[in-house]
């Protein structure tokens, strides 16, 4: 197997079985506590959990997040998933398409269209990567897999500690300003745990960027596999400086909180999100939907498509409950639903959101 088709195996044997959640560090959602609405007025069967994205209609406010592509195994669970986000009406974002673009030969691996014909289904690329390609191959790789959109990922701090990784991040936002010119299709910037900042959420939008998935910290450290990976090889310089930024990154919901201000038209919520209750906590903060990642590759590994399909349940069920008991008969109403943040979050809120206010 060649040395990117390992890596991505290793990213899914880790992902499933290991250890490799934030140790310390959260999303912040449990600090935002939803009002009790004790005269709901509603029906449970009345609440509506559809929205649009990028032109489609999704049944739930959900997408499968980016995870893989590129060897056979990879090919196996991005079928399996994307005709589960088919079935129940989810966004669905297939992982980083470099495999595909230097190995073209694994590209079936990545195309699942037949399969899920209806489903919005969103491209990947690395904005290191896209730095060196043409608008016109990037745009060839969203084609040959029908994507109705594309993540363009950043993930510097997993780079800084993999061994052999990318080392040098610069024309990054001028790669993605020419991808969001040229490309014709909608461009969302996509972090990959470590979460984006307001600070460069004005960057984004100063680039033309209307569509941001923060991926923030709280769920999967993406230092944390890189480091599990370094221990296995024994690059003990790598370990120790995984080890240190373990916990690296910007809280999946002082993500949200910070950057609903800013006028992008569309926030994804991923990192971390693994309950009912956290989706509807993200949406009332300001998301306009909810990215789940390694929670649904687990329920997949552990319990196969049956596990993934009653995990999803749980949390349809619980983002239902919790729409109902806020009074909010459609995602529209969730997205105002009354809510108290504290803790944590609200001093991320005072600190950096005092920043925004000293900049006007
Ligand atoms: C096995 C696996 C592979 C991933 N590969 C990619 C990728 O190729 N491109 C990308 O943008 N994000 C990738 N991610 C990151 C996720 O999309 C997500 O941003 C991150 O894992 C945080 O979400 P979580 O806490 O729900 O896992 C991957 C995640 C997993 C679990």
């Amino acid at each position: 197997m060649s040395g990117i088709g390992q890596r991505k195996d290793d990213h899914l044997a880790l992902c499933a079985q290991g250890d490799v959640g934030f140790r310390r560090a959260s999303t912040l959602l449990e600090c935002v506590r939803l009002v009790h609405d004790a005269l709901p007025e509603l029906s449970l069967s009345d609440v509506d959990t559809s929205i649009t994205l990028f032109g489609k209609t999704l049944k739930a406010p959900l997408v499968i997040a980016s995870m893989t592509g590129g060897t056979e195994e990879a090919g196996r669970i991005n079928r399996e998933l994307a005709t589960i986000a088919e079935e129940r009406g989810y966004g669905f974002g297939l992982g980083s398409q470099r495999a595909m673009h230097v190995r073209p030969e694994s590209s079936s691996t990545y195309r699942v269209r037949e399969l899920a014909p209806r489903t919005l289904v969103l491209g990947n690329v690395g904005v290191v990567q896209a730095r060196s390609m043409a608008t016109g191959e990037v745009r060839t790789l969203l084609e040959d897999v029908g994507a109705d959109g594309v993540c363009v990922h950043l993930n510097p701090a997993m780079e800084i500690v993999q061994s052999g990784g990318d080392r040098d991040f610069s024309l990054g936002l001028s790669t993605i300003a020419r991808l969001v010119s040229e490309l014709g299709i909608p461009v969302m910037v996509k972090e990959t745990g470590c979460g984006i900042a307001p600070s460069v959420g004005r960057r984004l939008l100063g680039a033309g960027v209307r569509h941001v998935d923060v991926s923030g910290a709280g769920g999967t450290s993406w230092v944390g596999v890189e480091t599990k990976r370094a221990a296995a090889a024994g690059d003990e310089q790598a370990r120790h400086l995984g080890d240190a930024l373990w916990d690296w990154g910007m809280p999946t919901g002082a993500c949200v909180a910070l950057l609903a201000p800013l006028g992008f038209e569309t926030i994804v919520a991923t990192g971390g999100i693994g309950t009912g209750l956290d989706v509807a906590r993200a949406l009332a903060l300001g998301a306009n939907a909810a990215g789940i990642a390694r929670p649904v590759l687990r329920a997949l590994s552990a319990g196969g498509r049956q596990g993934a399909m009653k995990f999803l349940d749980s949390v349809e069920t619980e983002l239902r409950a919790a729409m109902l008991l806020t009074g909010s008969s459609d995602v529209r109403s969730l997205r105002h639903a009354p809510h108290v943040v504290v803790g944590e979050l609200g001093a991320w809120m005072t600190q950096l959101g005092r920043e925004d206010r000293d900049r006007k």
